[in-house]
């Protein structure tokens, strides 16, 4: 089995873009399913109901999420009923833990955690809470999108899961990192990277974001209009031995 696993999706033009885009990079790489990060897709912080369907009309079977998850609150009227994992060392009912994803008749479980480096939100901590998942996990395969900032934890995240999930693909950056790598049969990439404008600061407006480094004043960011877009994200193959190669290409709109 052969899934493309796209990092941050970031402004809801990237959607027209994977629109335009996405059948064709299926074919090229014989990808069977598509996942995705879905945290910065509608004006860079959460997810809209609308843009969730219109990710779900590209095919996109399952979404993960990360410290933005709730960033647009009508997300808690769909959540449940979404195809979207939402970080499970949050501590709220809303949204799930695990989502199971099937593709002919394999079972995937898609679990989403968020790293504590860094991060001010108060978190369950993610190593506890992988293994309490993993005790009632029931799948034929396992993905876990680490959405954190340290290479670190997530390095050791890999160490001490290898070998009991298949893989640990990373996100939150907004940057493609070239350690992908397979331990112990269990895929691994610190981070996917980003989908959306090339010429931008992580996918915001570069005037905006020099301002804030300038005068250290942090009005609210617009995504960056750009004609370049990157399209970042990791081919995992599942069987016997499992693989992991990125996919990170440049498109003119
Ligand atoms: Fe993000
Ligand atoms: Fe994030």
């Amino acid at each position: 089995m052969r899934i493309l696993y796209l990092g941050d999706i970031v402004g809801e033009k990237t959607i027209k873009v994977l629109k335009d885009n996405l059948e064709r990079i299926k074919k090229e790489n014989n990808i069977n399913v598509v996942f995705c990060n879905a945290e910065n897709v509608s004006g860079g912080k959460g997810l809209t109901q609308k843009h969730y369907k219109e990710l779900k009309a590209l095919g996109i079977q399952a979404m993960s999420m990360g410290n933005h998850t709730f960033s647009k609150s009508e997300i808690i009227d769909y959540i449940d009923d979404a195809s979207i994992a939402r970080p499970a060392n949050l501590n709220t009912e809303y949204g799930k833990e695990i989502l199971y994803v099937k593709y002919n008749d394999k079972k995937i479980a898609i679990v989403n955690l968020l790293g504590r480096v860094y991060t001010y939100t108060p978190l369950d901590c993610p190593f506890k809470t992988m293994e309490r998942l993993l005790d009632k996990i029931d799948a034929d395969y396992i993905i876990v999108d680490f959405h954190g900032d340290a290479t670190s934890e997530k390095k050791a995240f890999l160490y001490e899961f290898a070998g009991r999930v298949d893989a640990v693909v990373g996100s939150h950056t907004h940057t493609q990192t070239a350690d992908e790598e397979v331990y112990n049969n269990t895929c691994f990439i610190s981070d996917m990277g980003m989908n959306g404008p090339f010429n931008s600061i992580l996918g915001d407006d570069r005037q905006q974001v020099i301002e804030r480094f300038k005068t250290g004043v942090f009005t609210p960011l617009k995504v960056q209009e750009d004609n370049e877009y990157k399209i970042n994200g990791v081919i995992l193959d599942f069987g016997m031995t499992n693989k992991i190669s990125r996919l990170n290409m440049k498109i003119k709109i």
